[in-house]
């Protein structure tokens, strides 16, 4: 069966065709960088704004692109949750209005279960596993027991990595949006140049699930501070320093995600890992996870999705989508958006 992906929960507008789950015959996505560039971040009324003229072009180029016909799918996919509520009405609308016009079955599906679906779309089909999700608004740890399966071992407390890797590149003056930016200007500086806090002085290390990347965020704040002066004024720094506070705070934020992993992998005695997500496509997390996995996991594997697959994508959508569409799965027309992650376990 042939499956739709929409996906419009944030700043990407993506549509994508897949084929009984697995093989991606599109998958189409317009990013919004640069219309939210010069504000620093996403403007949700923006990108919903973005998405409503975008999204009828891109599901064309979607259907062009995999060759086939509206009457050759079998059903469509949408993310209803979570995100930004007025990004994820547009998509479903849409979704909804091909649902009536072509007689389709409709199914919403979880934005961040997708990205858990993602490993399994690049053919990584081990189970159980452990998943690590990296997004802009999302940092969780899941037991994976199959596709779709998910038990949440733990999530943050306060910021997604993401979120912190923006915050802390916004600080340094690195341009929206700041993940990449930052991972590239801390190509040049050392990692071991400043010492940021890598962990609750009361938790044992390798105890707690939870991630916490408030704290860290706040160091680097501090770091960059103009001294003596009590204001939110930041001092100005050479191109050498900003290098050396990128690679840091990259460094620990990295050290961070991957010491809480091989703590789940520890407390589960599963020993198979993927990652998912945004921050995913960071190179520094990807060796670092290598260099770990070869000490750590014994015979185990840490598998990154290629970087279309990791970043905000809708074949992921169609992907996962496809197991509740094949199975006689379908939501009403009158599905909604949900903008508040899902509480699992
Ligand atoms: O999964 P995603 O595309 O969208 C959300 O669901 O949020 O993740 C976007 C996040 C942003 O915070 C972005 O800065 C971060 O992923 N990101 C990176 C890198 N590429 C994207 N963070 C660190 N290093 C990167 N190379
Ligand atoms: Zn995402």
């Amino acid at each position: 069966m042939l499956v739709l992906g929409i996906e419009t929960s944030c700043d990407e507008t993506a549509a994508a065709v897949v084929e009984d789950g697995h093989t991606i015959r599109s998958n189409v996505i317009a990013s919004q960088h640069d219309l939210h560039r010069p504000f620093g971040g996403v403007v949700p009324e923006v990108a919903a704004r973005a998405h409503a003229e975008r999204i009828t072009a891109l599901i064309d180029e979607a259907l062009v692109k995999a060759n086939c016909k509206p009457k050759e799918i079998g059903g469509i996919a949408v993310v209803n949750r979570p995100g930004l509520v007025g990004a994820l009405l547009v998509g479903i609308s849409a979704a909804k209005g091909l649902a009536l016009a072509w007689d389709l079955p409709l199914v919403g599906v979880d934005h961040i279960v997708a990205h858990v679906y993602a490993a399994y779309l690049a053919g990584f089909h081990v189970y159980p596993h452990i998943s690590l999700i990296v997004s802009g608004g999302h940092t969780c740890l899941y037991r994976v027991n199959g596709p779709g399966a998910l038990e949440v071992l733990g999530q943050t407390a306060d910021d997604a990595a993401g979120e912190a890797f923006d915050k802390v590149a916004q600080m340094l003056g690195l341009g929206f949006p700041g993940g990449p930016a930052l991972s590239r200007c801390a190509e040049k500086g050392n990692p071991r140049a400043i010492a940021f806090p890598r962990a609750n002085p009361n938790e044992k290390p390798g105890d707690s699930l939870v991630f916490s990347f408030s704290g860290l965020k706040t160091a680097v704040f501090y770091h960059l501070r103009e001294p003596g002066k009590n204001t939110r004024a930041l001092r100005t720094i050479s191109d050498p320093e900003r290098a050396d506070v990128a690679a840091s705070f990259q460094e620990t934020a990295c050290a961070i995600l991957v010491e809480k992993t091989l703590a789940a992998c520890r407390q589960t005695g599963i020993r198979d890992v993927a990652v998912g997500g945004g921050v995913a496509c960071n190179r520094r997390l990807r060796a670092l996870f290598a260099e770990r996995a070869a000490q750590d996991l014994q015979g185990g594997r840490v598998f990154f999705p290629p970087p279309d697959l990791c970043a905000d994508n809708a074949a992921m959508t169609a992907g996962l989508g496809w197991h509740r569409l094949s199975q006689g799965g379908r939501d009403p027309l009158d599905l909604e958006a949900d903008p508040t992650p899902k509480r699992q376990g």
